[in-house]
């Protein structure tokens, strides 16, 4: 070689060097170096005070179903075939009668603002771009009826834990018919509150509680601090002036359940909720193929098999494994919902191979929220879809029609 060394130095440079534009808006930055489910963890992590990730993030006693909730996914293996033209992917469904862009629902969670000033209405947001159903809960932080109007076109989804007063989840439901909601989930796993022993430790109040270990926590995460200071205070948003706590007195959660939620709800209440709800009903929280069988006798739309993400009763079952006996008992008689450890587009591709109709998730969308805001949410969702497809593709499944048992084995 000839010439100038440092002219080609400076060619070889100008050939490999490539400088990024530089991300303006904070959250954005953020997600450049996000790659998955557990960077968005791990981010959140970071961003949140201790005692709100631990809420977001903790489950039951020993969390051994938490940890099974997403470790049985990686048991399964595919059986992948190939050569079968997978140039065009089509991941579309129906759900309740509504086109839906993937088969994903988003989960209802409660107290959503405390990881973002925006809390449901950024998440609804989200999934409506996405064009998949959002669920409220009924321990929700904004209102019916916001949440509806941040979503007009969108698929949204109520849920309702059965109070003792009656009365109130009637109004509920009846607020939600009027506001256009789609489906009404009942949760029927927590007749009391499970053992969440992060929470237990870290003194978890509603509202939360500023003491001097509250003070310490904000100082160190001023993003979340001072986000959480400029907007206005965190409510149970549908039950102002009912049964949320007033600002005045902080009980814990579990106190909270066990002095507002009706433990003698059973199988007869399907009914009286049929009685003011017409729409679909899916029960959330089914764990085991008799009472998967028991909610198509009773009639209702949906199965929701959950254990509230190893949040209830520790080792439980984990969904993914009660899916393929579900599906076989109850066929096409009601939509089997898969709900639990779900943090990637292959374990979608995996529930919907052993039956499941639709798949939901939790922490995944409440943790982006957590890490980067309504951007992160529209991240998750994106990194799903594509992680999805991507899925489909190695395993040569075009629709998710082709997405059957044969696809999966439980690996030995
Ligand atoms: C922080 C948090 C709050 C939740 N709040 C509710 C709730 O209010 N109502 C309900 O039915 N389920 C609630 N769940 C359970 C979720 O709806 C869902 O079943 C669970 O998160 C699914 O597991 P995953 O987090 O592994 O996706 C909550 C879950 C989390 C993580």
């Amino acid at each position: 070689m000839s010439g100038n060394p440092i002219a080609r130095m400076w060619r070889t440079f100008r050939s490999v060097a490539q400088f990024d534009t530089f991300e303006l808006d904070p959250a954005r930055r953020r997600l450049k170096k996000v790659a998955s489910v557990e960077d968005l963890r791990r981010l959140a992590k970071r961003r949140l005070p201790a005692g709100v990730f631990d809420y977001i993030d903790g489950g039951a006693e020993d969390e051994r179903t938490l940890a099974t909730n997403s470790g049985d996914f990686s048991r399964i293996e595919f059986r992948p075939r190939v050569l079968r033209d997978v140039s065009q992917l089509d991941i579309s469904t129906t759900i309740f009668g509504r086109p839906a862009a993937m088969p994903l629902i988003l989960s209802p969670t409660g107290f959503t603002r405390i990881a973002h000033s925006q809390g449901e209405l950024a998440v609804t947001r989200a999934a409506a771009r996405a064009g998949i159903p959002h669920s409220l809960s009924t321990m929700g932080t904004r209102s019916i009826e916001e949440v509806a109007a941040a979503n007009p076109h969108g698929a949204t989804w109520f849920q309702i834990y059965t109070w003792k007063d009656r009365g109130l989840v009637r109004d509920l439901v009846a607020r939600a018919a009027a506001a256009g909601y789609g489906a009404v989930w009942l949760t029927v796993d927590t007749a009391v509150l499970g053992r969440r022993e992060r929470d237990v430790r870290r003194g978890l109040t509603l509202p939360p509680k500023l003491g001097p270990r509250t003070l310490i926590d904000g100082a160190l995460h001023p993003a979340w601090t001072w986000d959480f200071l400029n907007a206005e205070p965190i409510t149970f948003a549908n039950v102002v002036g009912r049964h949320e706590q007033d600002g005045t007195s902080a009980i814990s959660l579990a106190e909270h359940v066990a002095s507002q939620f009706d433990q003698a709800l059973s199988w007869d209440d399907i009914e009286w909720l049929r009685s003011f709800w017409d729409g679909p009903i899916v029960l959330k929280g089914i764990q085991t193929v008799a009472d998967a069988k028991q909610a198509v006798a009773a009639g209702v739309t949906g199965i929701g098999v959950s254990n509230h993400g190893g949040r209830q009763l520790d080792d439980a079952p984990t969904p993914v494994s009660l899916i393929e006996p579900i599906k076989q008992e109850v066929g096409d008689q009601a939509t089997v919902i898969c709900d639990g450890g779900i943090r990637r587009g292959s374990d979608i591709v995996k529930a919907l191979a052993f039956g499941a109709d639709v798949v939901a998730i939790g922490r995944p969308y409440f943790l982006a929220l957590g890490a980067a805001g309504e951007p992160g949410v529209d991240w998750l969702l994106d990194f799903l879809r594509t992680g999805m497809e991507r899925t489909m593709a190695l395993c040569g499944a075009r629709s998710l029609g082709e997405i059957d048992c044969e696809l999966v084995a439980w690996k030995r």
